[in-house]
């Protein structure tokens, strides 16, 4: 540019020299005035570049977050769920869900269905079994919450409770306590100990079980357990239980070791062979030393 423009204006001198002033100045000026142009649309255009950049930056500043982000994020758990889905379940559940002889369809049981059987290690199930045990869980809890958002997403269902400490604390105990012995103690035994049921079933022990998890299970019944809905339970009664079972699970012992918590039974079936079988030994010892 600078160079070309060295040339221009070495060879309008050397026509001034050729001895036509007029013209070349008025070529000059058309030149200049030509030149001004440019230079005044460069400026321009440079005006408007910057003025795009500031409204660009002000958009990403001052734009509202809120949806435009959250969209995006919640396609991308359910992405991230679908792939780890094909991954761990789809051998039995099918690739999208729909269920094959090796196990049910998923669609519709909701995010507290793969929420509990996911968070209690049932799923993903190592071998069939009478009944899927309870193991510690494979998957993180990120895993799982986007495996939740894929199975949403196909068909809606129970959503997952996610109850906090506060929730729990401001519900009824004493009607928690009434539902459970009404609800769950034919199955679970009256202190959340567990029972076996027919056929190599079992109620588990609910020792283990936390708050989400005890209002997943009533909601989407696992097994043989039946499902009790908000119909039944409704949503305040429902955290009234799972605060009885909390309560259940911190109740302390003052009479010494609880032993399971079965009651009479096994508390008798203690006091038994122990107590009868000390003073058995007490008496064979005195027997034996009289003979001596
Ligand atoms: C080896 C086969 C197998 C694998 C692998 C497996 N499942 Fe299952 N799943 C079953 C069977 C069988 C049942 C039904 C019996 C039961 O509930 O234990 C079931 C039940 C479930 C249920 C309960 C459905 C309801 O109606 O409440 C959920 C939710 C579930 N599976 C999610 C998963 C997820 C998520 C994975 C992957 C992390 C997975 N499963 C992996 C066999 C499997
Ligand atoms: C008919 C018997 C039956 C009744 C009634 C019943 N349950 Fe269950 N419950 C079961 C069985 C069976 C399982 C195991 C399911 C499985 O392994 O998939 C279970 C599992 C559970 C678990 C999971 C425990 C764990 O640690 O993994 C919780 C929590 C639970 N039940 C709570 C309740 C509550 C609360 C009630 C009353 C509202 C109730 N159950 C009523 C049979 C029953």
């Amino acid at each position: 540019m600078t160079t070309s423009k060295a040339s221009e204006s070495a060879a309008s001198s050397s026509a001034g020299a050729a001895g036509r002033p007029r013209l070349v100045s008025r070529r000059n000026a058309r030149r200049s005035r030509s030149a001004s142009v440019r230079r005044r649309r460069r400026s321009s255009s440079i005006v408007l570049l910057l003025g795009l950049l500031a409204t660009g930056v002000m958009w990403t500043v001052l734009a509202p977050g809120g949806n435009a982000t959250e969209t995006p994020d919640a396609n991308e758990a359910v992405r991230q769920g679908r792939a780890l889905f094909a991954q761990g379940c789809a051998t039995c559940h099918g690739l999208n869900a729909q269920g094959s002889s090796e196990g049910p369809s998923l669609i519709g049981v909701g995010a507290a269905a793969v929420d509990f059987q996911m968070s209690t290690g049932r799923m993903p199930l190592a071998a069939p079994a009478a009944q899927a045990d309870r193991k510690d869980p494979l998957y993180s809890e990120t895993q799982i919450d986007q495996v939740e958002a894929y199975i949403q997403s196909l068909g809606g269902g129970p959503e997952d409770p996610d109850l906090t400490d506060a929730d729990l604390n401001d519900a009824d105990l004493a009607e928690g306590g009434e539902l459970f012995l009404a609800n769950c103690a034919q199955c679970h035994q009256a202190a959340g100990a567990g029972a076996p049921l027919t056929y190599g079933k079992f109620a588990p022990s609910l020792s283990q079980a936390t708050a989400d998890q005890v209002v997943e299970a009533m909601r989407t019944g696992p097994e043989s357990m039946p499902v009790f809905g908000p119909g039944q339970i409704n949503e305040e009664e429902a955290v009234a239980v799972a605060a009885y079972v909390r309560h259940l699970q911190d109740a302390p012992a003052p009479g010494g070791a609880s032993i399971g918590k079965y009651g009479p039974v096994p508390e008798g079936l203690v006091a038994i062979v122990i107590g009868l079988g000390a003073l058995l030994g007490v008496c064979l010892w005195i027997g034996a030393r009289q003979k001596l």
